[in-house]
């Protein structure tokens, strides 16, 4: 019979029971367990309806519906609440502290050697020197012969040349571009080629098989030893004081005549002496000279009009100065902790 008396104790049982429930599955039983249509604790209590009298039915049939009410309201209830607890636990493994410090993201920023290279195009350029490139793989005729250095010259074994081919070479240097721009221009020539080149050379502090360096060529009529100086003068003075000195050592390079090696006062110590320059005050940077008329026969030029000069500069070493590097590797490493320095 289902009266007030017989129904609370299923409707404590019940509430006991989802007291306990806290996990969807465990809901879904409980759910089974009293209001399934073949086995439901309540469904079954409603079925037997049928067995009561006229009179009974309806007072019991209100009492097992506002019952079965309930049930289903506490369950409804009870998904809310494990559905909200779900939430809130997501939330928490999901918590970010905004008020942490980010990640530092690293900015690109232009390589040492590519700001030393620009600088020194912007220099060249405001003296009126254009800018001018050649293969980095290159003909022999080129890199050697157009120089006056013939095969079997011995200034090619100073070279440490990377061959490609027997006739094709990492070139050793940018004066090959100096041939190309002669082939192609004639004079007044006023040009600078800056690049990398390549020698077989093992790595140190000092020493790596890939290089730079900014080849300059000036050819027209009357030019000197002098024009050479006061260039090479002006473009130091500009990239790294006024107070820079130079002087020139005379050398020997087979396309130049008179050939040199030019060393600026040492910009550390400013040619006092010191562990920089090996106490000498002067660090060597380049080689250059005057054009030899035997090259300009090669190119077909006038040798006895035009005169000319050039030189090489080694741009690597020049950084190294600029910025206090003391291992050429650095350079080249790439390592961020090194670059994000400039
Ligand atoms: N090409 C030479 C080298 O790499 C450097 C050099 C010397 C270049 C004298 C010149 C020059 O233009 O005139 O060793």
């Amino acid at each position: 019979m289902a009266t007030v008396e017989h129904l609370s104790p299923l409707w404590d049982a019940f509430r006991k029971e989802l007291a306990e429930v806290s996990t969807d599955e465990a809901l879904t039983d409980l759910r089974d367990k009293y209001l399934s249509r073949s086995r439901g604790a309540v469904t079954v209590e409603l079925k037997k309806l049928g067995q009561l009298s006229a009179e009974e039915r309806p007072q019991a049939g209100k009492l097992l519906n506002e019952l079965k009410l309930l049930v289903e309201q506490a369950l409804a209830e009870k998904a809310g609440e494990i559905r909200e607890k779900q939430k809130s636990a997501r939330y928490q493994a999901e918590r970010v502290d905004v008020t942490l410090p980010g990640y530092a993201y690293h900015t690109a920023g232009r390589h040492p050697i590519r700001r030393a290279l620009e600088e020194m195009e912007r220099i060249f350029v405001s003296m009126g020197f254009s800018i001018m490139s050649g293969p980095e793989v290159e003909v022999d005729y080129y890199n050697f012969e157009a120089l006056n250095m013939p095969k079997g010259h011995p200034a090619r074994d100073a070279q440490d040349t990377l061959y490609v081919t027997d006739n094709l070479v990492l070139r050793t240097h940018t004066s090959p571009v100096q041939i190309r721009t002669m082939e192609k221009q004639k004079p007044p020539v006023r040009i600078i080629a800056p690049g990398r080149v390549f020698r077989r050379d093992s790595v140190d502090a000092t020493h790596s098989p890939m290089f730079h360096q900014i080849e300059g060529l000036v050819v027209d009529e009357g030019i000197t030893l002098a024009d050479l100086k006061g260039t090479i003068e002006m473009f130091l003075k500009a990239f790294f004081s006024e107070d820079t000195r130079i002087r020139l050592r005379p050398s020997y390079f087979p396309f130049v005549e008179p050939g040199a090696e030019v060393d600026v006062s040492c910009i550390f110590c400013r040619g006092t002496g010191c562990s920089i320059c090996k106490q000498s005050g002067w660090i060597e940077i380049m080689g250059a000279g005057m054009v030899n008329p035997r090259v300009f026969q090669i190119l077909g030029y006038d040798y006895e009009k035009y005169t000319g000069f050039a030189w090489g500069m080694g741009v690597d070493r020049i950084v190294m100065l600029k910025y206090q590097v003391e291992d050429l590797r650095l350079l080249f490493d790439n390592d961020i902790r090194f670059l994000s320095q400039f």
